[in-house]
């Protein structure tokens, strides 16, 4: 199917690899336009023009999302490159892993800065031209850690349980504006997220053995089965899902340990 998101200009964060470029990717097949944000402006730019190349409607800037004024102007930027923007994907986060008493202030601030005020940035600096233009969809990229917690890895899932709740609360007080709120909750994806947690271990390659195993599909997501899922959230295909989460986790969270 082709044509889904036509109409969508779409703000997406951390759009340089991973998730993010997978999202952009999978956005662009479905015709919408597309302004991409990342930190890393060579791997942005490299990205970038291999989609414009391909004749993908897709401009961008290179930003830290951290930065509140930086990502305004973005959006100020955005507008005149692809029109007022319409949706958001909030996806750029990083993983911040400790033991809670081994957490340093520098850290704490670090993980709740990127993977919680940088989302609100984000949709502060959309909302107010959404709720002008009568409408918009926003998607928050949490996590399976928004409401189960691995041992030694505080405080990055405290702030994914804060962006789950971020996404309800926006959710409603702009449903009367006709803006949708809703999150996506991925398991395991295969990221370099993921490879960098796999190489934290004295044996990486037991570690993503183990990770494997605890998948009842013996195996973890890509990133583009995690974009399938953003496209038909993003769309209009699902005009009353607001303020909820969709899990992409392959029934990694629904088990139960036992004997
Ligand atoms: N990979 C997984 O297993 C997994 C699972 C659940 C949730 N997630 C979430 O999905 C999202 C994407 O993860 P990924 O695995 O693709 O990560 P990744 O590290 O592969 O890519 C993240 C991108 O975000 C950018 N970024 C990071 N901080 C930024 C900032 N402050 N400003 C702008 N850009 C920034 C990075 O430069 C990078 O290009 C994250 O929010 C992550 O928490 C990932």
């Amino acid at each position: 199917m082709t044509g889904r998101l036509a109409g969508k200009r779409i703000f997406v964060t951390g759009a340089a690899q991973g998730i993010g470029l997978a999202i952009a990717k999978a956005f662009l097949r479905e015709e919408a336009a597309l302004y991409l944000i990342d930190r890393d402006a060579a791997l942005l730019e490299r990205e970038a023009m291999l989609m414009s190349q391909a004749g993908g409607d897709v401009s961008w800037t290179a930003a830290d999302i951290t930065d509140a004024a930086a990502i305004a102007a973005a959006v100020a930027e955005a507008a005149k490159a692809i029109g007022p923007i319409n949706a958001l994907v909030n996806n750029a986060g990083v993983n911040v892993f400790n033991e809670p008493l081994e957490t340093s202030d520098e850290d704490w601030s670090r993980c709740f800065d990127i993977n919680l005020k940088g989302a609100w940035n984000c949709c502060k600096a959309v909302l107010p031209g959404m709720i002008g233009a009568g409408g918009g969809v926003i998607l928050n990229i949490a996590s399976t850690h928004a409401f189960t917690i691995i041992p030694h890895t505080f405080p990055y899932p405290l702030a994914k349980h804060a962006l789950l709740g971020m996404t309800k609360s926006l959710g409603l007080e702009y449903a009367p504006k006709n803006i949708r709120v809703n999150a996506l909750a991925p398991g395991y994806v295969s990221t370099q997220k993921v490879i960098d947690y796999w190489n934290g271990f004295a044996d990486p390659d037991a570690a993503r053995a183990e990770t494997m195993k605890l998948h009842p599909g013996g195996r973890i997501a890509s990133p583009e089965e995690i974009a399938m899922a953003a496209v038909f959230m993003i769309s209009d295909e699902c005009p009353f899902m607001n303020a909820t989460c969709l899990t992409i986790d392959g029934g990694l969270s629904v088990q139960q340990h036992a004997v």
